[in-house]
């Protein structure tokens, strides 16, 4: 093994999961609704009739997925905690619910005693429906951040004990542009969109971006005050983004274009957690006041929140290329198009199961370094993965067969160590998305990213090669002699 594969003994790696995605028993135990199971029901075709009633019905399969886990060697688990069980009308003033609390309480004792280490993340998008109907969810800045607070601090309180890795928020950028741009997503508002409800999305996802930025700074706060020196621990948010590469490298106006699309992705959110900043200046410029301005006391907060670490889920690169029309008011890219082929016809990457990933391992390598030497926090890579080419009709037989996904995880450990010790960049952890085929969201139960097949019929889990592989990946490069 060539010395710059190698990977630190303490590196951390695992599996992720998200609630709504696997757990199914919605209506079990005292849960509430969550946004997800009402934009499900309402038009079923958004989700290709897909719902998450019973997933993989991990609710009562759970230990059996604990078990995956231990038998694939995993280190860590990152899975999502659903906001609705624990409170099930949202609220700060709202009755917990104790049978909601019980169920992660006993995933996490039984993690903890197979020496798996719990990643809890608050937010991966099922807002309780109830603070949809109270006041408009995300759209209302001061009480969302408000409840989210309470929200986290009950999560503090009650796993606080045993979990000591905290992810406030999974991709704010998706909710808030699925959500209230593109409308593909909970709670569905466009004015794009002709299948979703009427929204503005000249500025919703602007609105609803910055009540995730500010619920994010005030559950770390919480955090620093009044749980860190107990508990010890470390707190994060997890940000989505492709990395950019000029679709003609000859254009200084592309080059520019790539990198307003990573600000309007990633410096949207990244300025303020860490950089204590306003958002980034390409933004500003474009979209004026309709991008919402922070107060002076929320500035305050925002120069208070200490963050630990960058959570990074990444998939996918693009090519950036400039336009030079007027931006649209809806426009949420930065006034470019995004394409998978440069000028040239080079195509970004080899294809994978789904039309928008393809695999780019050497420009994740730059997507690390750049976001390292950007924001300057250690990074944890919190979802890596793909489906297949052509999985989505596979048998559980041909699916487990699944060479594609494991060259995908092996070049993408390779760019990790790259970053780390060629660019210098502090990268301490990788989780691959997912433990198991789920709820691909809008796509229904078709793209499969899961290195254990689920039969949605009889719930059946079955390893996929790649799963056992990456145990064998880390072993390598971090110098472990697994047993026979
Ligand atoms: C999300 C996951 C999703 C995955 C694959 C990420 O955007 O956090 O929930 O399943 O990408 O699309």
């Amino acid at each position: 093994m060539n010395k710059t594969s190698f990977l630190p003994v303490d590196f951390e790696w695992g599996f992720a999961t998200a609630a709504y995605q696997i757990e199914g028993a919605v209506d079990i135990d005292g849960r509430g609704e969550s946004i997800w199971d009402t934009f499900c029901r309402l038009e079923p075709t958004r989700t290709n009739g897909a719902n998450g009633d019973v997933a993989c019905d991990h609710y009562h399969l759970w230990e059996k997925d604990l078990d995956l886990l231990t038998r694939y060697g995993a280190k860590a688990y990152r899975f999502s905690v659903s906001w609705s069980r624990i409170i099930p009308f949202g609220g700060r003033n709202d009755p917990l619910n104790e049978a909601g609390i019980a169920f992660y309480n006993q995933l996490i004792d039984s993690l903890v005693m197979r020496g798996i280490t719990p990643w809890l993340t608050l937010y991966h998008w099922d807002l309780p429906q109830g603070l949809q109907n109270r006041y408009g969810g995300w759209l209302n800045v001061e009480e969302s951040q408000l409840d989210f607070e309470r929200y986290a601090r009950v999560c503090f309180e009650r796993f606080g004990d045993r979990v000591k890795n905290w992810i406030t928020l999974n991709e704010p950028w998706i909710q808030s542009i699925y959500g209230y741009s593109t409308g593909v997503n909970a709670p569905g508002r466009s004015s794009t969109n002709e299948q979703s409800e009427a929204g503005d999305s000249s500025t919703e996802p602007w609105i609803a971006g910055k009540a995730q930025i500010m619920s994010h700074i005030r559950a770390v706060i919480a955090y620093n005050r009044d749980f860190r020196r107990q508990q010890d621990g470390q707190i994060g948010i997890s940000l989505n983004g492709d990395y950019y590469e000029p679709w003609d490298s000859s254009d200084s106006l592309d080059w520019e274009a790539a990198e307003w699309r990573m600000e309007f992705q990633i410096g949207w959110f990244a300025n303020p957690v860490f950089l204590k900043k306003d958002y980034p200046e390409c933004m500003r410029r474009q979209l004026g006041l309709r991008l919402p301005q922070f107060t002076h006391e929320e500035l305050a907060l925002i120069e208070e929140a200490e963050t630990d670490f960058y959570g990074m889920n990444y998939y996918t690169s693009q090519f950036a290329r400039h336009r030079n029309a007027k931006p649209l008011d809806t426009d949420f890219r930065g006034n470019l198009d995004e394409l998978q082929c440069n000028r040239e016809g080079k195509q970004v990457g080899e294809e994978s199961g789904l039309y928008w990933l393809r695999s780019c391992p050497e420009l994740f390598r730059k997507h690390l370094t750049r976001v390292y030497r950007l924001y300057g926090k250690p990074i944890y890579v919190t979802e890596n993965g793909c489906p297949c080419p052509g999985e989505d009709g596979m048998t559980c037989a041909e699916a487990v067969n699944d060479p594609y996904r494991i060259r995908y995880f092996e070049s993408h450990l390779d760019a990790i160590c790259k970053s780390i010790h060629e660019d210098e960049a502090s990268i301490k952890g990788y989780f691959a998305w997912a433990l198991l085929d789920n709820l691909e969201w809008s796509d229904g139960y078709g793209p499969r990213f899961g290195v254990t097949f689920t039969n949605y019929e009889t719930l059946e889990r079955t390893p996929k090669q790649s799963a056992l592989m990456l145990r064998q990946m880390f072993a390598e490069r971090q110098g472990i002699i697994l047993a026979a």
